[in-house]
């Protein structure tokens, strides 16, 4: 089966599992043991894939406690983290346990906050069942939750024994959400170097009708192969691992100002091409870089323009809410080329004036 090795510098390299029927492995990659098993899910998931989760994990001869939370990012709160901690305690979960998160990036998240925070950190691993959580989320040891000020405010590096992806869950996953794992995987093509022979065949797979699950497995691989690399030079994301935020300055501030409603990957998509614009703009690359981003987008049927009634200059400023709390500015990471982030006197992110960004999105409306 397809492995991928993460191996963030400093931490215990762990691996990636991706395969159809990949949740067979997750005993394997639980371990036998004495302690419980605490298996996060939503309750969408749970009720498509939590029999047969459960199921994998009998080998482990470990006691199963199924933790149920409903579905949606709106569930992504201390709230629920609170609700989840209590339960394991309710449960009888001790230092012995090990966590599950079996779902899209949501509950990996969640759950490995969950992991992170209790008894000081017991280990978790990650079974993602979206595209997205399979080629991003579960993968790089960022864990944590939303608060009402921004998304992902509070949470910890806690990096998982393993990830199990299997991607016949693939299937029953509905075609936006592929949409939105597949802007992930075009924003790792324009970050690790993708050529245009990728792009095509990136395309070509997402074209390539219900066989598209016999091939997922080695596109997934690669995809997140891309991130592992970056991960694995700058786990904590003091420098280079910001490029991985490429699309998303842009893309948050839209998530935001629909209100949540566009999902995270189309907002993604269409930041990649309004910030591959800031990037010409700003002079750091050539205009044959925008016009590049845009087609891939195209190929993929991905969105690159603002929905309609959404006004560029709300979208500038929820860019700034984004890093309210955090005291600063927005920051970009941009492109040099397609394949090649763009350095900065500042490091990978880079300041850019208001007025640059508000052309850049006037321009994509
Ligand atoms: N930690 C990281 O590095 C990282 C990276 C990228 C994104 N994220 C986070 O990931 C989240 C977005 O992830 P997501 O899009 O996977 O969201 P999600 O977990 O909310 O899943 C989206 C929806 O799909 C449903 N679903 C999941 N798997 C399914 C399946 N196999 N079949 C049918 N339905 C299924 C879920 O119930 C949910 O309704 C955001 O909160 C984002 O911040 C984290
Ligand atoms: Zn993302």
């Amino acid at each position: 089966m397809p492995t991928v090795v993460v191996a963030p510098a400093g931490q215990e390299p762990y691996d990636l599992l991706v395969e159809r029927g990949a949740l067979g492995a997750l005993a394997r990659a639980v371990g036998e043991g004495t302690g419980a098993v605490a298996l996060v899910a939503d309750a969408r998931v749970f009720g498509l894939w939590g029999e047969r989760a459960r199921a994998a994990l009998a080998p482990t001869h470990r006691r199963v406690v199924p933790l149920i939370f409903p579905d949606g990012e709106a569930s992504k709160t201390r709230e629920t983290w609170a609700r989840l901690t209590d339960a394991l305690v309710a449960a009888g979960v001790g230092r012995d346990g090990v966590v599950v998160g079996l779902g899209g990036g949501v509950t990996t998240d969640l759950a490995g906050f969950v992991a992170a925070t209790y008894a000081r950190g017991v280990p978790w691993v990650a079974a993602p069942t979206t595209l997205l959580g399979m080629v991003d989320a579960a993968v790089g040891g960022k864990t944590g939750v939303d608060l009402p000020a921004g998304k992902n405010l509070v949470g910890a590096f806690h990096h998982p024994r393993a990830v199990v992806a299997d991607v016949d869950a693939l299937a029953t996953l509905g075609n936006e959400l592929v949409d939105c794992g597949v802007a992930e995987m075009v924003k790792h093509l324009l970050v690790g170097g993708g050529g245009a022979a990728d792009f095509a065949a990136l395309a070509r797979w997402r074209a390539s009708g219900p066989a598209w699950l016999d091939d997922a497995a080695d596109h997934v691989a690669a995809s997140v192969a891309i991130k592992a690399a970056v991960v694995r030079e700058d786990p904590q994301e003091a420098g280079r691992r910001a490029v991985l935020n490429l699309g998303h300055t842009v893309g948050h501030a839209l998530e935001r100002v629909s209100g949540y409603d566009l999902p995270h990957g189309l907002a993604v998509a269409i930041g990649l091409a309004v910030e591959a614009r800031i990037t010409v703009a700003a002079g750091l690359a050539p205009p044959e870089v925008a016009v590049a981003v845009a087609a891939a987008l195209a190929a993929l049927g991905l969105p690159a323009r603002l929905p309609a009634g959404v006004a560029p200059a709300a979208v500038l400023a929820a860019t700034a809410v984004d890093k309210k709390g955090l005291g600063g500015r927005a920051r970009y990471a941009l492109l040099a080329g397609v394949g090649r982030p763009a350095r900065g006197p500042a490091g990978w992110t880079h300041d850019v004036p208001d007025a640059v960004v508000l052309a850049a999105l006037e321009a994509s409306r």
